[in-house]
């Protein structure tokens, strides 16, 4: 049987770009009943090691993370939702998995390297942001998880826990659990293009959508969405290749949206044909598209108004689910001792 484990940093409010990315198929995951366990991990340590003199933006996008997460159909008695820095676990872990990894094997780690570009951190990298591949290993084989949903960023991560898998099953002994990175099925889903139509949504471009917006926003947003910069009139064909607009379609619309909200066509196909032969406004598909999110995102936003008003349960929620994985890390780490042979007191003989 499966164990899936997956997680996000709580840096921010979850947006389009994660819930095609990765929410909606996290909780098609778990509601498919196929897995035995399901754990989902709020990665506050991970996000604190770039994050060290900003401590309240982390804490605080704890909670507005697992609103996002119930309020698009992650269920507690399914799966354990828990926050990182409550399973000391997996810093004792990680520690040892240190040991198997070199300092120029971290260097090569094209996401790192990347998020240091980003970050700007030049010869300043924090300890750390520099070991988090390893934590991260520690996160994934605590729970011996062998499914890890996760976008194509972060395939690197998977590969080094691989490999530190391997070390210490052929170092020590055959403990731990090499894990499978599991990709959104397509390219739309791994990567929703921002409204602004650059590469990504990201919190830190500004070109988002968040599920938490409300109505309003969300028609600002639509209506403010780059297009085809060539399709000036409405006679002009359009292109609906790298137009975010038809991406977001590509992502969301079903034939079924046609008769609800645009019944002059049955599909997709037809629209877009429509568009590149021109006669079709932006308008008009933006308005459609307007529709489509209303509609996917209202239960979403109405189930997290109703659950922000009691913060006080989500918490519990979380400190039983940290407990729960606490529980399991806890084992993991005794088996990691003992096949060590530094379980002293409790498993491993007495060293003479
Ligand atoms: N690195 C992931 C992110 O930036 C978060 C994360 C931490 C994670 N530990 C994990 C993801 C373990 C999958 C498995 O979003």
């Amino acid at each position: 049987m499966d164990i899936i484990l997956t997680g996000d940093r709580p840096t921010g409010r979850l947006h389009l770009g994660h819930y095609v990315g990765s929410l909606k198929r996290r909780v098609e995951m778990q509601n498919s009943g196929k897995y035995e366990q399901i754990y989902i991990m709020i990665a506050d340590a991970q996000a604190l090691t770039d994050n060290a003199d900003n401590i309240n933006k982390v804490r605080n996008n704890i909670s507005e993370v697992a609103l996002d997460y119930l309020a698009c159909g992650l269920d507690p008695k399914k799966s354990t939702i828990f926050i990182q820095s409550q399973v000391p676990e997996l810093c004792e872990l990680s520690f040892y998995y240190m040991n198997l990894v070199t300092v120029s094997r971290l260097q090569r780690n094209p996401t790192v390297k990347n998020e240091i570009q980003l970050r700007g951190f030049k010869q300043s990298i924090p300890v750390g942001f520099f070991t988090y591949p390893i934590s991260q290993a520690a996160d994934i084989t605590a729970f011996k998880a062998n499914i890890v949903p996760v976008g194509e960023d972060q395939l690197p991560m998977i590969e080094q826990t691989r490999e530190i898998v391997r070390s210490f099953n052929t170092t020590y002994r055959e403990v731990l659990v090499e894990p499978t990175a599991v990709l959104p099925e397509n390219s739309t889903c791994s990567r929703l293009p921002g409204l602004d139509g650059a590469a990504k949504m990201s919190k830190s471009l500004g070109n988002c959508i968040y599920l938490s917006d409300s109505s309003n926003d969300i028609k600002k947003k639509v209506q403010s969405m780059f297009t085809d910069p060539t399709h000036l009139r409405v006679e002009d064909p359009g292109h609906t290749e790298n137009n975010p607009v038809f991406i977001y379609l590509d992502a969301f619309c079903r034939d079924e949206h046609f008769g609800a909200f645009l019944p002059a066509y049955q599909n997709l196909d037809e629209l877009k044909a429509h568009y590149q032969r021109g006669g079709l406004g932006d308008g008009t598909v933006k308005k459609f598209l307007n529709e489509i999110l209303q509609n996917e995102l209202r239960p979403i936003r109405e189930k997290r108004e109703l659950l922000a008003q009691d913060l006080g349960e989500i918490f519990k929620m979380l400190e039983a689910g940290s407990h729960k994985a606490e529980a399991v890390a806890a084992q993991t780490l005794s088996e990691v001792k003992t096949a060590m042979g530094i379980n002293y007191f409790n498993g491993n003989e007495l060293p003479r």
